[in-house]
């Protein structure tokens, strides 16, 4: 590893882009402290508790049953380009006519959006984009769109509806039940268009991620970076933008890397993509690895194994970042518990607590060196070779 001249961004116009990159990510005037943001997320989730323990049972059956409604209404919003649409405050019946739908059978929609606060009424009658809708436009800095292609999908929907059989003893996953092939399998050589929502997903996330990892870790002394199924890259193509001079390696699928902005480094090894696959080989030798939401998709003999790639990759000297939502040990009302749940209908992976993520990293000869709350409510471990760190202590 080398030290960097000057970490972080140097002139103020940097500083002014960087600014507003946040700003169009978040949808908010900037990231919040660690501390603030959780604080926040604690105080959300008590009064969601209360307004779930409130409800009478057939209240509380109903308002679950209702809540996918929220994933229709969003697809249909997307499918009639209102997020596009709507870049100012205007009638009903101006968005009706530009969005080419039916005023009266537009405005059942809008009205139920509204009501969600997904998008506003105001109290003249007019509708007003909000965070929600800036969000989900196409030309969004963190495209959320994507999310909704993926997750309101007819091929995600069919998945869940696997859910009961795939309980079944023995039963292959849901996913597989329902589509006839592992998750990635279908995503990058079934179904292209299922992977491109999937990616686009997957960009928006990351991209959150990518601030939140270049704001919070120290990247002082590392010269290159290798993100470890990094998707398309936007979380290396943002914290790039905080550390220019970083050579930035993006590790993924080579369907999923063919999408991405980096090439094949033969002009230069700031910006390198590798298609292949972390069971067989990690390309070596970088100070840094990040593998961001890449364990959770496996059980825990894959887990291992990717992580055993990884440290044979850092060659002793690097090291590894593994981030991640960690698991409630009691169930809780959370983005934890509900992705866990996703990738078990989706995968063969699963959320682990604090405990269980400590376990795996040491059956693949990784020590924690350090572990951060990131302001997304992700986790991010840093990771050391065991062997190479016990050493070094002596
Ligand atoms: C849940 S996504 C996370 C993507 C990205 N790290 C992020 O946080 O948005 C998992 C990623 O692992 C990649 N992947 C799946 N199997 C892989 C394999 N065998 N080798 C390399 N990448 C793989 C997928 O293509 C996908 O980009």
């Amino acid at each position: 590893m080398t030290s960097n001249p000057s970490p972080g961004p140097s002139g103020r116009k940097d500083r002014r882009d960087l600014r507003r990159m946040e700003q169009d990510a978040l949808g908010a005037p900037g990231i919040p402290p660690t501390r603030v943001a959780a604080g926040a997320t604690a105080f959300r989730r008590a009064l969601l508790g209360l307004h779930r323990r409130t409800a009478p049972p057939p209240v509380r059956i109903l308002e679950a049953l209702f809540a996918s409604f929220d994933s229709h209404a969003l697809r249909a919003l997307i499918e009639l380009d209102i997020p596009d649409v709507l870049t100012e405050s205007m009638t009903m019946s101006e968005l009706a006519h530009r969005s080419g739908s039916d005023f009266a059978d537009l405005e059942r929609l809008i009205r139920y959006a509204a009501g969600r606060r997904l998008i506003k009424i105001d109290r003249r009658g007019r509708v007003r984009p909000t965070g929600v809708t800036r969000a989900l436009r196409s030309d969004a800095t963190a495209p959320w769109r994507g999310w909704v292609r993926f997750a309101a999908s007819d091929w995600f929907q069919a998945s869940w509806r696997k859910l009961a059989p795939s309980i079944a003893k023995d039963s292959p996953g849901a996913f597989e039940l329902a589509h006839g092939a592992p998750f990635f399998e279908f995503t990058t050589r079934v179904d292209p268009t299922a992977g491109d929502a999937f990616d686009q997903a997957m960009t928006a996330g990351a991209t959150l991620q990518g601030i939140a990892l270049a704001r919070t870790l120290d990247w002082s002394n590392i010269a290159s970076v290798c993100d470890v199924g990094g998707g398309r890259g936007a979380a290396l193509d943002v914290i790039q933008r905080y550390y220019p001079w970083m050579n930035a390696t993006l590790f993924d699928l080579p369907e999923v890397v063919a999408h991405s902005g980096f090439d094949n480094g033969a002009e230069s090894p700031r910006r390198k993509a590798i298609g292949g696959s972390f069971f067989e080989d990690i390309p070596a030798g970088h100070d840094r690895y990040l593998m961001l939401a890449i364990i959770h998709d496996w059980d825990d003999a894959q887990a291992a194994a990717i992580l055993t790639n990884v440290r044979d990759a850092m060659g002793g000297a690097g090291e590894a970042v593994v981030v991640e939502n960690l698991a409630s040990k009691h169930p809780r009302d959370d983005f934890a518990t509900a992705s866990d749940l996703l990738m078990f209908v989706l995968a063969s992976g699963r959320e682990r607590t604090r405990g269980e993520y400590s376990e795996l990293f040491g059956v693949a000869g990784l020590r924690i060196e350090e572990e951060r709350m990131l302001p997304t409510g992700a986790t991010a471990f840093t990771l050391r070779d065991a062997a190479q760190a016990s050493e070094l202590s002596r």
